[in-house]
């Protein structure tokens, strides 16, 4: 279903009626006006048969109306109240933690870019371990067939006394494989997400990882489409971690940049995340258990490196 606000804001710029309009942003899988405002104007231009300048009106509108719906006017006073409400998690390396002012801070999406078998996934694990020692609870999506509940217990050193009688129900797995049904799962209406999480209050959820899913979208003409799917992923996982005090937690993959002039990883994540995330962090490798973990990205942090070491029981620094 299209969006009534879709129609909306395209009809100022056009004389077609509300079905012509509405018919083809069906066509082009735009329904909500966060899908529009991810759009490619050129797209909209082509399918509605207008100039690129009006196709950029209609997406700079919809940008603007689509903010509007989130962001309601806030006072400092209540901006700071709602800081003072933010929790840290550690991850439990310590140097990192401490450059972190204590670990990672909920409300907020933290993206872990790395190459594979760089540790993002060990992170996530350690990440989740230290929320299920705290009494807390945690959703896993892992879209890799990649999890490991053994590794998940060594990390966190749990024994199976510990699973029957502590955490066993306070971790849930889901393992979704296709970025069509990834999309689905976080749909804001009719998406399995919102009634999961709010069964068990996640205060940490995973998805490890966001790029996997979308490999089949990596051809030019398909990114628009990947991008208003991530968006809508992510923005659906960014609703429920403001509201819920929690924290998402989303890595993806870079590979090697066959131009070394110029930037040494080149992302196969949508950039979507890198817009949505507040912080965004790398690992790569210095050794055979060597890394290297680095704030690229902060709001109100300046960027840090620290040197981990791969173990049994996880990332240690
Ligand atoms: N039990 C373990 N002890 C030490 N290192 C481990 C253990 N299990 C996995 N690793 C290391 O973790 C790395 C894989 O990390 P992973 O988080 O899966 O990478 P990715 O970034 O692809 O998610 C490998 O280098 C592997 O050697
Ligand atoms: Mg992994």
């Amino acid at each position: 279903m299209v969006e009534e606000d879709v129609v909306k804001v395209t009809s100022r710029y056009l004389r077609r009626s509300e079905d012509q309009i509405e018919e083809i942003y069906e066509t082009l899988g735009i329904e909500t006006l966060n899908d529009l405002a991810a759009s490619q104007p050129s797209e909209i231009a082509e399918a509605f048969g207008i100039s690129e300048k009006t196709a950029k009106n209609i997406v700079r509108d919809a940008r603007k109306e689509a903010s509007k719906g989130i962001a309601e006017p806030k006072t400092l006073a209540e901006l700071m109240e709602e800081e003072a409400e933010r929790d840290v998690i550690p991850t439990g390396i310590d140097s990192f933690d401490e450059q972190m002012g204590g670990g990672l801070p909920t409300k907020t999406i933290v993206g872990i870019y790395g190459p594979p078998g760089a540790g993002k996934s060990q992170f996530a694990m350690q990440v989740a371990a230290r929320v299920l020692k705290e009494g807390e609870s945690v959703l896993y999506i892992d879209t890799e067939n990649a999890f490991s509940p053994q590794r998940l217990l060594e990390i966190g050193g749990f024994d199976e006394d510990d699973v029957k009688k502590k955490i066993g129900d306070r971790f849930v797995l889901r393992q979704i494989v296709e970025a069509a049904a990834l999309t689905q799962y976080f749909d804001e209406e009719e998406g399995e997400f919102v009634s999961e999480a709010l069964e068990l209050s996640p205060k940490v959820v995973v998805i490890d990882s966001i790029s996997q899913p979308f490999r089949p979208y990596g051809a030019r003409d398909k990114l628009p489409e990947r991008s208003r799917m991530v968006a809508r992923i992510l923005n659906s996982l960014l609703k429920y971690c403001t509201r819920n005090n929690a924290l998402g937690l989303v890595t993806t993959h870079v590979q090697a940049n066959p131009d070394a002039f110029g930037k040494r990883w080149q992302d196969v994540a949508p950039t979507v995340l890198k817009h949505i995330a507040t912080y965004r962090f790398s690992i790569e490798f210095k050794g055979r258990t060597e890394r290297v973990i680095a704030l690229e990205d902060a709001p109100d942090k300046p960027p840090f490196e620290v040197k981990v070491k791969l173990t049994d029981r996880g990332l240690v620094g």
